[in-house]
């Protein structure tokens, strides 16, 4: 699913935020890429979803080399990859099924489907009983929730999450990751950044530690 030979990314003179980067994420594989902050994770994470190039290097998403793709398919690849954040921004004044559906607006949708896809979005992470309610009537956990909704709508064939679970507490992380492995075993394939490093030994997936942009292990 992602291919990444020989990256190198370097924002300034000084310094490579990655360097010599080759990793392989397989399809319908769930990993996580770890390292302390800094060490180049959001980087690579933006590589793949085509925000930044790289320096010198290739990167293949799902047969695509996104290195090489024109302006104007990148939102065609952005369409087939979901994204969470760690401070997942959702509308204050709009309920959740309209943050969800609020993804589709800019593409031609017609707003009934929009709110029947938003719906099953939301179903798919057990919160489609809360459609109506506002972020702010919502637990942290729940918010999170929504914004992988919002990353699912497209069905995505791969997912990234960056420090998704940075302002939770330990039950939240749990469930947040559960959610997880249920997209993954839907069939997406799921890369989490993240320095929780007794989260990432409990749920024993591969991983892909990066330091000072390098790969340290596999
Ligand atoms: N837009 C940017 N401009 C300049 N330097 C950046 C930029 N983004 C990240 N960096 C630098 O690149 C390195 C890797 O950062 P980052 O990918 O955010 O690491 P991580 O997500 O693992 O904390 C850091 O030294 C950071 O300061
Ligand atoms: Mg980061």
């Amino acid at each position: 699913m992602i291919q990444a030979f020989h990256v190198y990314k370097q924002y300034d003179r000084e310094s490579c935020a990655l360097s010599d980067v080759t990793v392989h994420v397989n399809k319908g594989e769930f990993c996580f890429l770890t390292g302390p902050s800094g060490a180049g994770k959001t980087t690579f994470l933006k590589l793949v979803f085509r925000e930044e190039l790289p320096s010198q290097g290739q990167i293949i998403v799902g047969g695509r080399n996104v290195t090489a793709i024109p302006d104007g398919q990148i939102p065609l690849l952005r369409r087939s990859i979901g994204v969470v954040f760690q401070d997942f921004k959702l509308l204050k004044r709009r309920t959740i099924l309209e943050n969800v559906a609020f993804v589709l607006k800019i593409l031609t949708v017609s707003s009934k489907e929009q709110k029947r896809r938003a719906f099953t979005a939301l179903k798919s992470v057990g919160l489609h009983h809360k459609m109506h309610a506002y972020p702010l009537q919502l637990s942290g956990g729940e918010q999170q929730r929504v914004a992988i909704a919002r990353a699912l709508i497209n069905d995505p064939m791969l997912l990234l999450a960056d420090e998704p679970t940075g302002n939770l507490d330990p039950d939240m992380t749990m469930e947040i990751m559960t959610l997880f492995q249920e997209v993954n075993s839907r069939g997406t394939t799921v890369l989490v950044a993240t320095h929780d490093r007794e989260m990432i030994q409990r749920l024993g997936k591969r991983v892909i530690a990066l330091e000072k942009g390098r790969v340290v292990t596999e």
